[in-house]
């Protein structure tokens, strides 16, 4: 390893008393509710006792702040051009949350030049010590700015609908990352169902194809029942869960929390932190 990069991993893992988890939220297919899903869970671990950071890295077609009514003057996309650090950029969302706004340009993470990721571990640390969640918000698909995302991560959440399509997709999507990773810790949410039974199913068929062709399985990571409420709160740019408390959709939001909160990750049982997160992206890419 060369001194540069030794000097980097160093920056990297200096003085961890607590790393935040670093979860990506991603899936196979477009549009079955990510950034929803990403939202709400940081709000509903937020309401769990946790302190959240929501990071739109939907680098191409970013919409976290669109939900949340937010207008951000500064996105990722700023900090990855090397114009700001990620502290200068957060934006307060409801309850707390902060919010890591996403670009809305074309922009490749292959971009991204040694000196960038220096500059991005040393803005970060403060948020590592006072986080106990990074949520992620990844576009969909396979391209290399997602996949080097949710490789990077603590934890991976792929959301699927039941839709044969989109089943498909996830489990497309949940086979690259298991031969790159096979090791990652993944887990299933299945939104817009008609009932917890109908989730399981999914998963127990994604479980099914994974063993006979990867040697695999994913956890089953809840469900979120298709719920009027959900556009509803779209059209007002408000998450449901605060919008909507009872609806059935945050019932269940509070449920998934309640159960990635209660569980925790790494070798070690901790987060690596959003520090060793960019590292890893940068040791991804290059
Ligand atoms: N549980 C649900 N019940 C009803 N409608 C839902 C539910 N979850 C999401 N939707 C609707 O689905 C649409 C897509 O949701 P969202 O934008 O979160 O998906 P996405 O996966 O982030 O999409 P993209 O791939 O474009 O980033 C939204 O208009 C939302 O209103
Ligand atoms: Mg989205």
């Amino acid at each position: 390893m060369n001194d540069q990069a030794h000097s980097l991993r160093r920056l990297a893992n200096r003085g961890d008393r607590k790393s935040a988890r670093v979860i990506a939220v991603t899936s196979g297919k477009g549009g079955v509710g990510k950034t929803n899903l990403s939202v709400n869970l940081s709000l509903g671990l937020i309401q769990a006792g946790n302190s959240v950071v929501l990071l739109d890295a939907d680098l191409g077609m970013a919409n976290v702040d669109i939900l949340l009514g937010l207008t951000p003057k500064f996105t990722l996309t700023d900090v990855l051009q090397s114009e700001k650090d990620v502290g200068e950029i957060i934006v307060e969302g409801p309850l707390g949350l902060k919010v890591v706004a996403g670009g809305s340009g074309v922009y490749d993470v292959a971009n991204l030049t040694e000196w960038d990721l220096e500059r991005f571990v040393r803005s970060v640390e403060q948020l590592d010590l006072n986080s106990d969640f990074i949520i992620i918000d990844t576009g969909a698909g396979l391209g290399r700015n997602v996949l080097s995302f949710v490789l990077a991560a603590d934890e991976t959440i792929v959301v699927t609908t039941p839709e044969p399509t989109a089943i498909t997709d996830a489990y497309g999507m949940i086979k690259v990352i298991l031969q790159r990773n096979p090791d990652s810790a993944i887990r299933v949410i299945v939104n817009m169902v008609n009932s917890p039974r109908q989730a399981q199913q999914v998963v127990e068929k994604l479980n099914a194809v994974l063993r006979q062709f990867v040697n695999r399985e994913v956890a089953y990571g809840g469900f979120i029942p298709y719920d009027g409420h959900v556009g509803r709160a779209v059209s007002e740019q408000r998450a449901f869960i605060t919008a909507f408390p009872s609806s059935s959709a945050s019932r269940s939001i509070e449920h998934v929390a309640e159960k990635i909160a209660g569980k925790t990750s790494g070798q070690d049982g901790l987060g690596r932190g959003l520090k060793g997160f960019f590292s890893r992206v940068y040791n991804l890419i290059h």
